[in-house]
């Protein structure tokens, strides 16, 4: 009875702890700060999706470094955000290349012409310097870095295990439809680079693969099923500003999505000056801030700190994914103020706060910097505080989570453990002063624990023996028996023995 007790006691006490160290992971989790998703590496600092920017953004402590695959004509996926050249490297520079300037009619309808990467091979590709491709960023490093093919880029991220797994890879698939029409799918090729990279070996390694086109996340998801990794991606779904995806969409691509990648406007619904909405067929411009036209919140009227607040721009986007189990991940977040809405004052920091506010489960940054700055500056208890005080935000701090609760844990049940063991040692004491009274009694009960005391005077009153577990009932002799063992016995067997040797 008495053990049942005490071990019905320290049951319930490690349950109070595992329960407590569960709300204490739960609220962990509710205060997550969003992923930190580098868009193209570091591209405010450096030509984009570069090594040099990859390695940055890691030294920056994001969770994913993002990048785009378009095809070599000899089928070798490269890492460039545009199917053509012109803006990201210096291939106009080149005379040797003139010739290969094309226009086509892309499957979407949309007319493009320039210096297709498809038109190149990888040898005349890594001649190329990569360009920083917005005007007004700095353009110090540009005609530095190469060209850098997509096997390259996993390298770097599977090399970077200073978190103690490499850092995420969030890789989107460019123009799928037009690569396979032009016979260069790139969905297969794709999941052979990143089995041989060893993403099927290390399960741990964060993958998310991302697409506006649908289909190609289908042929994504059947690729890997086909080499023996179903589910092995997270699969994320870009959504642009013309897109009015609807709930059975959403339905639809939870069965088998992970998140969707909308533009910010649609999330924080933004009003353009009128003056800023442009051609027809360019849905985006109306609504999207971009380097020429920026517009307010919606509730632009209520300006300054009643706009920023996030219950009256909110889009009802994130509520209806989330509702589906589909995270919401938006691009993108740019230092300067013609990439946001006026009601920020261009300060980057506002606004990532605001889209927090919303409730985003991540963030396509172009400046990691930034974003490490405005992650230091939030109060994302207790996560970032013990994330700040292990250093740096994302898979780290969840990482230093998961160890001090585990280690928090332990600890609690080590303790209630060494409690129970405590009580139970007091316990087999006090039998044992019953058992042989006249051994230990010296008549003098000061030296004995109080509640012994207590419970000879009890019994010398007639009244039973008070139970620490709760039981009124004398400890039954069984239990004393089996507990300690008497000298009589001791003596007992020893004749046995004797006996016994001496009958052979
Ligand atoms: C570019 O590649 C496409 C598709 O393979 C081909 O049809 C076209 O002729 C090429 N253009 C040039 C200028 O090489
Ligand atoms: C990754 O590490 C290997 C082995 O240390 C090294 O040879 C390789 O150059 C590294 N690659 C990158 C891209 O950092
Ligand atoms: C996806 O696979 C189907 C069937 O093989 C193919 O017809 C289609 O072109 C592929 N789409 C993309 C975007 O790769
Ligand atoms: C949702 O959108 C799809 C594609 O545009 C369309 O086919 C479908 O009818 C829409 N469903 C509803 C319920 O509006």
């Amino acid at each position: 009875m008495l053990k049942f007790q005490c071990s019905t006691l320290s049951a319930a006490l490690v349950c109070a702890v595992c329960v407590l160290h569960l709300a204490f992971t739960a609220s962990a989790d509710e205060h997550k700060a969003p992923l930190i998703i580098a868009h193209r590496g570091s591209p405010c600092h450096f030509p984009e999706e570069t090594l040099e920017g990859f390695s940055r953004a890691i030294e920056y402590g994001v969770d994913y470094i993002e990048m785009d695959v378009v095809s070599t004509k000899d089928g070798h996926l490269i890492c460039r955000h545009e199917l053509t050249l012109d803006d990201s490297t210096d291939v106009a520079d080149h005379p040797e290349f003139a010739e290969r300037k094309w226009a086509t009619t892309l499957p979407s309808g949309r007319e493009q012409s320039g210096f297709f990467a498809a038109n190149f091979t990888l040898q005349e590709i890594r001649t190329l310097y990569a360009r920083q491709a917005i005007p007004f960023r700095n353009q110090a490093s540009s005609h530095s870095f190469r060209v850098r093919t997509l096997p390259e880029v996993l390298q770097l991220a599977m090399n970077s295990t200073e978190s103690g797994r490499p850092v995420g890879v969030y890789i989107e698939t460019k123009g799928p439809a037009f690569h396979s029409s032009i016979g260069q799918p790139l969905e297969a090729r794709l999941v052979d680079a990143l089995i041989a990279a060893g993403y099927g070996k290390m399960a741990a390694a964060p993958l998310i693969l991302q697409s506006f086109e649908l289909q190609s996340l289908q042929n994504l998801s059947r690729e890997l099923e086909a080499r023996g990794l179903p589910g092995r991606a997270d699969l994320v779904w870009l959504l642009d500003c013309a897109s009015e995806v609807n709930d059975t969409q959403l339905d639809a691509f939870a069965t088998y999505g992970y998140g969707i990648g909308p533009e910010k406007s649609m999330v924080a619904t933004l009003d353009l000056a009128p003056e800023c909405a442009r051609s027809e067929g360019d849905a985006c411009s109306a609504v999207s801030p971009s380097q020429t036209c920026t517009g307010r919140l919606t509730t632009a009227a209520a300006a300054g700190a009643a706009a920023r607040s996030g219950a009256t721009v909110r889009s009802g986007l994130v509520e209806r994914a989330h509702a589906r189990g589909l995270v919401v991940h938006p691009y993108t977040f740019r230092n300067e103020g013609r990439f946001m809405a006026l009601d920020f004052d261009a300060d980057p920091l506002a606004e990532l706060s605001l889209f927090r506010e919303l409730g985003v489960d991540g963030v396509f940054v172009d400046c990691p910097a930034t974003a490490a700055e405005w992650l230091a500056t939030q109060h994302l208890t207790p996560t970032s505080w013990i994330g700040s005080v292990i250093g740096g935000p994302g898979p780290r701090q969840s990482a230093a989570i998961a160890s001090v609760s585990v280690l928090a844990t332990l600890l609690a049940i080590t303790l209630v453990w060494g409690v129970v063991t405590l009580v139970r040692h007091r316990r087999r004491q006090r039998a044992k002063y019953d058992f042989f009274p006249s051994m230990f009694n010296t008549g003098d009960l000061t030296w004995y624990p109080p509640d012994y005391r207590r419970a000879v005077v009890d019994e010398a009153g007639g009244g039973s023996r008070g139970e620490e577990c709760g039981e009124d009932t004398p400890l039954p002799t069984s239990i004393m028996m089996t507990t300690i063992d008497s000298p009589p016995r001791i003596a007992e067997r020893e004749r046995r023995a004797d006996n016994a040797a001496g009958g052979t």
